[in-house]
C-alpha cells in the first residue's frame, strides 16, 4: 500500500485510525517518512507509543490519541485509511478541504465513493487461495 502510494523519504504520512501503529512504524522505518498516527482508542495509542519507543523511532513517528475529525491533516503528503465506506464518506469533506494539491490517499478495502481512483490494486495475502482477498484504492488530490 505504501509502495502503491509512492511514499518517499522525508514525506509526511498520516494513518487516520492508526490502531497499534504498525503502518506508521513501517512508513518511518522502511520508507523514511515522517509519520503521524491518529487513534481514538487510548489503549491502542499507548500500545503504538510503547512500540515506537522500543524501536527508538520517536523522533520520526507521532501518535495522537484523538478523534481524526478534530486533527489538522493539511501537512500530509500521503494519507492511509483502513476504515469503512461510511467512515470514508464522512471523512471525504475533510480530505477535500484540508489536503494539499498532489496529496495521495490510499484506502485499504474501502473506496471513497464519489472519487475516481488513479489506481486499483487487488492482492491475495494467501497465495494458496488463488484469488484476491484485498483491494487497494489510490487517489490523488487535484
Ligand atoms: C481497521 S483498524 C486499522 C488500523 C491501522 N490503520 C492498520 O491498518 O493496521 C481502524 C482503526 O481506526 C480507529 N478509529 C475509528 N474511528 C476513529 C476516529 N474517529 N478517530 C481516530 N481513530 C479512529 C479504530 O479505533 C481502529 O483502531
Amino acid at each position: 500500500m505504501l509502495t502503491l502510494a509512492g511514499l518517499k523519504p522525508g514525506e509526511v504520512f498520516f494513518d487516520l485510525g492508526a490502531g497499534d501503529g504498525r503502518t506508521v512504524i513501517m512508513a518511518a522505518k522502511e520508507f523514511g517518512a515522517r509519520a503521524v498516527g491518529i487513534e481514538l482508542r487510548e489503549d491502542l495509542a499507548k500500545k503504538a507509543l510503547s512500540t515506537i519507543f522500543e524501536e527508538g523511532i520517536q523522533d520520526r513517528v507521532t501518535i495522537i490519541n484523538a478523534n481524526m475529525f478534530n486533527v489538522d491533516i493539511s501537512s500530509a503528503d500521503v494519507i492511509f485509511l483502513y476504515l469503512t465506506t461510511s467512515a470514508n464518506d464522512k471523512l471525504r469533506p475533510k480530505l477535500e478541504s484540508e489536503l494539499k494539491q498532489g496529496a495521495r490517499v490510499v484506502s485499504h478495502d474501502y473506496e471513497i465513493v464519489g472519487w475516481r481512483p488513479v489506481k486499483v490494486d487487488n492482492f491475495c495475502e494467501n497465495p494458496k487461495l488463488g484469488y484476491p482477498t484485498h483491494t487497494i484504492y489510490l487517489y490523488k488530490k487535484i
